[in-house]
């Protein structure tokens, strides 16, 4: 199973994950990532790069996070949404997200 991005990254984009991934699977939303399932080789070398710990299996994702597997599958072929391969600074306002619990509702589609 690919490894999808759940709700901890919403509204704080670390984007430590981007850079090291051999398959560029990442793509970026206006305050949230996901991963491409048909370019996941499940390797996992993303997953200790979160400092929010938002990349799990999509085998192992909890019941409460299970809508993000569908999510990172749709949304990275969402329109306005785009290939991020390179670290960027994180979202403003990232320190106090970082520890919001249930993120899902602020998850925006468009720019
Ligand atoms: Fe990329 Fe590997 Fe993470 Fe999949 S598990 S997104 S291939 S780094
Ligand atoms: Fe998001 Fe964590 Fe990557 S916050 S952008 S999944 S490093």
């Amino acid at each position: 199973m690919p490894f999808i991005v759940t709700d901890a990254c919403i509204q704080c984009k670390y984007t430590d994950c981007v850079s090291v991934c051999p398959m560029d699977c990442f793509v970026e939303g206006p305050n949230f990532v996901v991963i491409d399932p048909e370019g996941c080789i499940d390797c996992s070398v993303c997953v200790p790069q979160c400092p929010v710990d938002a990349i799990v299996n999509a085998a192992e994702v909890s019941p409460q996070q299970a809508e993000f597997v569908e999510l990172n599958a749709r949304l990275a072929r969402a329109p306005g949404w785009r290939p991020l391969t390179q670290a960027k600074a994180p979202m403003d306002g990232h320190e106090q997200w970082a520890g919001v619990a249930c993120k899902r509702a602020h998850l925006r589609l468009t720019w």
